[in-house]
């Protein structure tokens, strides 16, 4: 049986409750960490467990804290991005809701770690039942006396708040989620300046992911070796993986990193397999945001080995061959998608949810979701094709936060792997455009 770390207790009846959770060893970490570490030591384990950011960029958590600047006399802020909404990814919600205590526990900790006495969880504003199982399980923390004033007798204070999100994707940008936890509209600033220099209020503010902060009370338990020993070379622990799509068993899965693609799509410990009577065409491995993979480049890389469930193995081979990890957020496609219409609807939800501020961005995602709607409505033509990876090309980079990338590489990879079912459309456009059809033939 896989290692779990995060949720090892997640079915245990109550576990929601903070009693339960104590039962199972919860807050045990608190303990150790505040009455017997000091912040750097606390830092330091993070550092040696290698754990990198859970929301999708996978940057090293304890290289992150490093960054925090701590000028005499500024306050110092941790914010918890609670905001998950890329397609496909569904785990912080998950997590957030059935065991609320551990969030709030490496809350606790994180917070210690950095010399934080004011923290916050961002929440996905339509999330508002876990908003209130949130609140309900910082009530009773701080009841037990590990919130509040002098925690544990130890003379740290914290008051951790729940803010509900904007409602919109670009809220769990990080600069952008600031600025809407100030109260203000949620764009992106330009970094830098990042948030650990000047994030909330102007003040050094790290931000990290749920299930990133959620990992703490173990490194802490059992050692940031420990930690690092689990998984394969740098993408070491657990990975929550939020599953979908066209696959028997959808649902939520912790994976120890370095799993192969193989035994997490076909094993019934997870995925279970290409729903029955199927086959596979394509993957998206990391969120929408990243590139779609065809068929067969996803249980090997191009060099012949197996595909591993991590970082690196992921994205071996660059956009060529390769895609993300991500936010874990793993959409199965079998023969019957169509990958015109499926690259047609990301790019409408990039082009609604844009926030306007850079032309590359606000212009190119409608310029591509419009000259997606005409091939997958039968108007297209094959000039269609190269301009589309122009416009993409023409944002890629060229935004100041990363929903511009994201809107890009879906539709470019999508050409890159699949350019016939693309030239099928625009050549059939009256069998293409029926309710259903899919593009039966070889792919590129
Ligand atoms: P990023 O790579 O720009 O930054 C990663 C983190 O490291 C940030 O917190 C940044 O402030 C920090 N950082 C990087 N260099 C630094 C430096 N020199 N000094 C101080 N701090 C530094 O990526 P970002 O914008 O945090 O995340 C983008 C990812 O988010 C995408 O790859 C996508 O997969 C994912 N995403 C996840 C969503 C979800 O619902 N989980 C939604 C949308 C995107
Ligand atoms: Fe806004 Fe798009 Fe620019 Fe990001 S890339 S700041 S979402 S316009």
């Amino acid at each position: 049986m896989a290692i779990k770390i995060l949720t090892e207790h997640i079915n245990t009846p109550g576990i929601e409750t903070f009693d339960v959770y104590r039962q199972k060893g919860g807050y045990t970490a608190v303990e150790k960490a505040i009455k017997t570490m000091t912040p750097e030591e606390v830092v330091e384990e993070a550092k040696k467990s290698g754990v990198r950011g859970r929301g999708g960029a996978g940057f090293p958590m304890g290289m992150k804290w490093g960054f925090l600047a701590k000028p005499e006399g500024v306050p110092r802020y941790l914010v918890c991005n609670a905001d998950e909404s890329e397609p496909g990814t569904f785990k912080d919600h998950h997590l957030m809701k059935t065991i609320p205590h551990l969030l709030i526990e490496g809350m606790i900790i994180s917070s210690f770690a950095l010399g934080a006495n004011k923290s916050f969880i961002y929440v996905r504003g339509e999330l508002m039942y876990v908003i209130r199982i949130l609140e309900q399980a910082i009530e009773e923390a701080k009841a037990k006396g590990f919130l509040g004033k002098n925690i544990l007798g130890t003379g740290y204070d914290l008051e951790l708040i729940v803010q509900p999100g904007g409602g919109a994707y670009i809220c769990g940008e990080e600069t952008a989620l600031l600025e809407s936890l100030e109260g203000k509209r949620g764009n992106p600033r330009n970094k830098p300046p990042f948030p650990a220099v000047k994030g909330l209020y102007q003040s050094p503010t790290v931000v990290n992911n749920v299930e990133s902060i959620s990992n703490m009370p173990w490194i802490i338990n059992n050692g940031g070796d420990a930690y690092a020993a689990i998984g394969v070379g740098r993408s070491t622990g657990t990975k929550l993986i939020s599953a979908s799509g066209h696959i028997n068993k959808p649902g939520v899965y912790e994976i120890e990193l370095g799993v192969s693609v193989e035994e997490f799509l076909n094993s019934d410990e997870y995925c279970g397999g290409v729903r029955k009577g199927h086959h596979l065409k394509a993957l998206v491995a990391g969120g929408s945001s990243v590139p779609i993979l065809p068929a067969h480049l996803i249980m090997k890389t191009a060099n012949g080995e197996d595909r591993l469930m991590s970082y690196e193995s992921l994205s071996d081979g660059g956009f060529a061959t390769g895609t993300m990890l991500g936010s874990g957020g793993f959409i199965v496609f079998d023969e019957t998608a169509c990958i015109v219409r499926n690259t047609w609807n990301f790019s409408r939800f990039y082009h609604h949810e844009s926030c306007g501020q850079c032309s590359p961005c606000r212009e190119g995602t409608g310029w591509m979701e419009k000259v997606l709607h005409r091939i997958e409505h039968g108007h297209g033509s094959m000039h269609d094709i190269d301009l589309l990876v122009d416009i993409s090309k023409k944002i890629e980079g060229n935004t100041i936060c990363p929903l511009g990338d994201a809107a890009a590489w879906p539709v470019a990879s999508a050409i890159r792997h699949f350019r016939d079912e693309f030239m099928w459309h625009i050549t059939n456009p009256h069998e293409a455009s029926q309710p259903g059809a899919v593009y039966q033939g070889e792919m590129a």
